[in-house]
């Protein structure tokens, strides 16, 4: 197998490189003619929403939205319960997550915003979808497999099955572009598959269900402050909605090493180089420009430019964020009635699929 090394020092394989491309098509054919696609994706509500968040995929959401395309958000609350024990805090991050995504340009008016626990008829769809796949299959998956050992659990019935409950958020409202990292290119593959056993195995006038594409993000992963992913259990994620002064406050701790002279180099200075990725993607800058620009003046004056340009490019982030949050029954109620909606949306569905398999009665 052909390999590469990026400037993360991540690997990509053939077969990333062969979905990207896919990935560039699909997306050259959407700026053609937005209407013609919806698109679904989601999050996990494990947790606030930080800076590589909103670069890998908030702010391509908006963008689709407001190109026109179909747009659908999916809070993935069963999914939480896939690798941990505990629903706590469950509701304040779902709370969060849509305040957040208000707060980045999405528009509760033309993006559907749903939670998995709401919406029956959506999660109805996992008993035909079930059958659709071997268990040989599921346990294929190589993101279950690493999820499974990186929670240290058991493997719940529910971590196996969840990339079908994902198919399920994908099909219900037939999507046919789900924007996702390449962790989920699997579950994607999977729903593909899916889509394409169903049609077979139930034929009727016309397919139930469109076969999605993966879309994958150009921008390049962020590093969190330390070097490694950004990932909240790390402590090295800048929230959205962090202050200015916590924002300050983890940047002044974060590590870098004993060389004066910045200079960007991910493989042999990854902390330093995370600190200059932050800063390039929120000024739209080179990170390699910016240490030129800092030579010398060492990582305390690195650090003083991050800080500076990471909080002046959320300042309206936050301060929109703040003003929805005076409100939360507004926020409640948005989520209500995307939840309604969604439940539609699934029952007709539904209804095709009981259709198709000979079962309205
Ligand atoms: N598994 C996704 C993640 O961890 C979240 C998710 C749930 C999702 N359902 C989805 C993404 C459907 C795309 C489509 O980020």
């Amino acid at each position: 197998m052909q390999e590469e090394v990026t400037a993360a020092g991540n690997e990509i394989s053939d077969s990333f490189r062969a979905a990207k491309h896919r990935s560039d098509q699909v997306l050259a054919e959407l700026a053609k003619n937005p209407s013609r696609y919806t698109m679904l994706t989601g999050d996990r509500p494990t947790g606030r929403l930080h800076l590589g968040h909103y670069f890998g995929s908030i702010r391509e959401r908006v963008q689709m939205q407001n190109r026109g395309v179909h747009t659908n958000i999916v809070i993935a609350d069963y999914q939480v319960i896939t690798d941990r024990d505990t629903t706590e805090h469950i509701r304040d991050n779902v709370l969060n997550l849509v305040l957040d995504y208000l707060a980045a340009g999405i528009d509760p008016k033309k993006t559907m915003i749903f939670t998995h626990s709401s919406t029956p008829a959506e999660n109805q769809l996992l008993l035909p979808f079930l059958s659709l796949v071997t268990e040989a299959e599921l346990h294929r998956n190589p993101t279950v497999k690493a999820e499974m050992e990186a929670s240290g659990h058991a493997l719940t019935g529910l971590l196996l099955t969840y990339p079908v409950h994902q198919a399920c958020d994908i099909l219900f409202c037939k999507a046919n572009v789900v924007p996702i990292g390449k962790d989920n290119l699997p579950h994607v593959e999977l729903t593909r598959t899916i889509a394409r056993r169903f049609d077979e195995r139930y034929p009727g006038q016309a397919p139930v269900f469109p076969e999605p594409d993966a879309i994958l993000s150009d921008t390049p992963e962020i590093p969190g402050l330390d070097g490694r992913k950004m990932s909240k259990s790390y402590g090295n994620s800048i929230m959205l909605g962090a202050t200015a002064e916590e924002t300050a406050k983890l940047i002044r701790k974060s590590p870098t090493d004993s060389e004066r002279k910045i200079t960007f180099d991910p493989v042999n200075r990854p902390q330093v180089s995370a600190l200059l990725t932050t800063a390039g993607l929120v000024t739209d800058r080179k990170p390699e420009d910016i240490a030129e620009e800092i030579g010398n003046a060492g990582s305390g004056a690195l650090k003083a430019y991050v800080t500076k340009s990471v909080n002046e490019f959320l300042a309206p982030h936050r301060e929109r964020r703040a003003e929805l949050a005076k409100d939360m029954d507004t926020v409640r109620d948005l989520l209500v009635e995307g939840n309604k909606r969604a439940n539609q949306i699934a029952e007709e569905t539904l209804d095709q699929v009981r259709s198709a398999m000979g079962m309205r009665y």
